[in-house]
């Protein structure tokens, strides 16, 4: 009897499953040793990287930067399949970052932030992130990030020997601590959307230094993130790939099943031991399968686990679940907005000057300055910017709450909530107007001189194939437990071996969040089955 090939399912075709997918492929042993498929439940490739457009340019919906191109996988395919480079531009911000063009920061009333002030808060962030990042093993005495950057501040606060409340000239009713302080509040609201924790009161402080970072520039990829996505399915056979195949059930074999009942029916001595069920009813069986889906997909499967509408059956081990659980998976949107053509000459001109690359500092909640117009979803926004220089397209990003409200919001509110805004900050034209915005005018004026024609939101949260952006570890987690989550089932090594491996971004110690920690945890489960299957294969002389 010619031994039947063993079948592995691969669930999700993004990032990590199609690196999986790569793998087992284009590993010269494994090609006829595999039948191999992915089942996505989605009408496209490419999970949480979704390249789009909008308004003639090309825009990421999801992932958007290759986070340090030094040692980056990312970077060496965008590289190899030169997708780096493109006639047309792209959603480069390459103002937004860095200091080729400098960014403007303006406090809500519209008065212009001197860089001495913003620089100096900046860097005092930036150097308590840099000591966060190394410190954590050392000092036991932080839960949070949140916390230990406040303590932060408070303790810049205490060596300055001038009084922090001074009035600081043409800064209307913010004095010098108010404006530090929320200089301070945008990079918090920066860090919220990096790491998608919607309060970073709940963001682990040890976990930070165990987070490892590329060196090297930041950069996006020119031609789509998609085009790293397109290039590792490439190489699938036709029909290996299969869209529209939502996984409703995980049926597999472990311990419980094999002490509690002792019908031989379903015995795995004779077929594949997981069978997988799908929306429209159909039924696949599989020796293995590797489970990519989000760690929001996962905490809603473990939701219902204990009704027949659970995932995985029977449902996965406390220690699985736990882990699920304790992370943190946190909701990140990106908005991009379209300004209007302009037909007036004059307005051309003072257009091509370009909208500025805008970090917005706001109130506080208790301030009675606040602009009662703004709606309370913009006020943790920290910026606005063109997507390349002299874009008309303009990009936001939104965490927690804030990011889920977008969701629901109509087109026409976004527009006029953003509009609102922009007119706190800015004066016609987008020109910067020093001070001269005054909340009683504006209250009484057309809501905004800067008018949107169009936007464009994604919708992450909702989503139901994602239900979130990406993990974090939340205060109650660590480390261990992303690698729990990496553990293959079942533990034990008497039922078959293997039947559900993990991988995706939720599953990797160092690299979470990231499209390369989904790509490292993608390699690293082909490896364990080739390796699984390189041993089997001495053994039985393959
Ligand atoms: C707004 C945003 C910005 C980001 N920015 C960056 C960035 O700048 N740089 C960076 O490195 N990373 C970024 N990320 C994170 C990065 O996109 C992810 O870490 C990575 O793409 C995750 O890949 P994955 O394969 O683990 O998961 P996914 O891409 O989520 O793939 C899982 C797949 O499983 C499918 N699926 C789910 N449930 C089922 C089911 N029941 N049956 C069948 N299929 C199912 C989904 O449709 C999906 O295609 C960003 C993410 C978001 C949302
Ligand atoms: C963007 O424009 C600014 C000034 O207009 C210029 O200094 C900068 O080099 C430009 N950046 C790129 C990448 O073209
Ligand atoms: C992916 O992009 C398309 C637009 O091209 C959009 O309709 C869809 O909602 C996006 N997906 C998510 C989850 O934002």
């Amino acid at each position: 009897m010619v031994a039947e090939k063993a079948r592995i399912v691969i669930i999700g075709a993004g990032m990590a499953g199609l690196t999986a997918a790569n793998k087992l492929y284009t590993s010269s042993v494994s090609r006829d040793m595999f039948e191999l498929c992915i089942v996505e439940g989605g009408s496209r490739i490419g999970g949480r990287i979704n390249t789009s457009e909008f308004g003639g340019d090309r825009i990421e919906m999801g992932a958007t930067w290759i986070h340090g191109i030094g040692g980056s996988p990312i970077h060496k395919i965008a590289e190899e399949t030169h997708s780096l480079e493109s006639e047309q531009p792209w959603e480069c911000m390459d103002g937004g970052s860095d200091d080729d063009v400098p960014t403007t920061t303006v406090a809500e009333g519209g008065f212009k932030v001197e860089p001495s002030i913003v620089d100096s808060i900046t860097d005092l962030f930036n150097n308590l992130m840099d000591y966060a990042r190394s410190d954590g093993k050392v000092s036991g005495s932080q839960k949070s990030l949140g916390s230990f950057l406040r303590q932060g501040l408070e303790a810049y606060w205490g060596s300055m020997k001038e009084q922090r409340d001074e009035e600081l000239k043409g800064y209307g009713n913010w004095n010098r601590k108010l404006v530090e302080e929320a200089i301070f509040t945008m990079h918090e609201n920066i860090q919220r959307t990096d790491t998608s924790a919607s309060d970073l009161m709940n963001l682990d402080y040890k976990a930070e230094s165990e987070y490892r970072m590329f060196p090297g520039e930041e950069i996006t990829i020119a031609k789509g993130y998609l085009s790293v996505i397109e290039s590792l399915a490439s190489v699938l056979p036709a029909g290996c790939v299969q869209l529209g195949r939502k996984v409703s059930k995980i049926e597999w074999q472990n311990e419980r099943e094999d002490t509690n009942s002792n019908n031989n029916n379903n015995g795995y001595c004779c077929s594949k031991p997981v069978k997988l069920h799908f929306g429209d009813g159909s039924v696949m069986s599989a020796d293995h399968v590797i489970v990519t889906v989000s760690l929001g997909v996962l905490k809603a499967a473990i939701r219902h686990e204990d009704s027949d509408s659970g995932m995985f059956c029977p449902p996965l081990p406390s220690f699985k679940t736990e882990a699920i659980s304790r992370l943190g998976f946190g909701v990140v949107n990106k908005l991009f907005l379209q300004l209007s053509q302009q037909h007036d000459d004059e307005e051309e001109d003072e257009l091509s000057n370009g909208f500025p690359y805008l970090q917005m500092v706001f109130h506080p909640p208790d301030s009675q300055f606040r602009h009662k117009k703004i709606p309370w979803w913009m006020r943790r926004t920290s910026s606005l910017c063109p997507i390349y220089n002299n874009s008309r397209v303009l990009l936001s990003w939104f965490a927690g709450e804030e990011a889920l409200a977008l969701e629901t919001l109509e087109d026409e509110d976004i527009i006029n909530g953003v509009s609102t805004t922009l007119s706190s900050f800015l004066c016609s034209n987008h020109r910067l107007c020093n001070g001269n915005v005054n909340s009683e005018e504006i209250s009484h004026q057309h809501p905004s001189e800067v008018k949107i024609s169009k936007v464009l939101k994604s919708k992450w949260g909702t989503d139901p194939l994602f239900l979130g952006s990406y993990s974090y570890v939340a205060v109650g987690s660590s480390g261990d437990d992303l690698d729990k989550m990496a553990e293959p089932l079942p533990s034990s090594g008497s039922l078959p071996p293997l039947q559900i491996l993990f991988a995706g971004e939720a599953t990797h110690r160092t690299h979470y969040s990231t499209t390369h920690g989904a790509y490292f945890s993608g390699l690293r489960e082909a490896n364990r089955l080739l390796q699984h299957y390189h041993c089997v294969g001495i053994h039985n002389n393959y």
